[in-house]
């Protein structure tokens, strides 16, 4: 059985659908931002206020490489700005078929405004901020993606059917 990683952006809806295709599926669902904060005994918020970005891009580096020695399928759903770094690329493409889960900056604006536990979108200007990180991301989005999926206007069965067949 193959392993899918889930990217996108922040709200895209990798961790709902990862946790639905796995309950379907019965593979192995993690989360990265969930097993970073296991493994820290601390919350992303509190890691990014008290160790800085940098230091929580490292942890994410160690994590991939440390699920690069467990030969296992799994749905790993990835936080969104994993891809960032050039080496997660590459770690993050060997782990499994990556699917890049995209959505519309309305969808995204809509979806993040309900949750204000991301340090990144943090404080004034939520629209300004999605925009800006929106854009810079995407070309990397695509550079790390096997496939691109469009969201918007789907149902989560459509989405989830499309997954199974990418896992076939
Ligand atoms: C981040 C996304 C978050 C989390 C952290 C940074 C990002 O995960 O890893 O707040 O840089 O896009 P989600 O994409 O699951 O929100």
């Amino acid at each position: 059985m193959k392993s899918i990683v889930l990217m996108g952006f922040m709200g895209a809806g990798k961790t709902t659908l990862g946790k639905a295709l796995a309950k379907d599926t019965k593979i192995l669902f993690q989360d990265t931002d969930e097993l970073i904060e296991k493994e820290q005994g601390k919350k992303i918020s509190e890691i990014f206020a008290e160790e800085g970005e940098q230091a929580f891009r490292e942890m994410e580096t160690r994590l991939l490489e440390s699920l690069q020695g467990q030969q296992k399928s799994r749905i790993l759903s990835i936080g969104g700005g994993m891809p960032l770094k050039q080496e997660n690329r590459e770690l993050l493409r060997k782990l499994g078929v990556v699917v890049y889960l995209k959505a519309s900056k309305e969808t995204i604006l809509e979806r993040v405004s309900k949750n204000q536990n991301r340090p990144l979108l943090a404080g004034e200007d939520l629209e300004e901020k999605v925009s800006r990180l929106m854009e810079e991301r995407e070309k990397i989005y695509l550079e790390t993606a096997h496939q691109v999926m469009d969201t918007d206007g789907k149902q989560i069965t459509q989405i989830l059917w499309e997954l199974k067949e990418i896992l076939k």
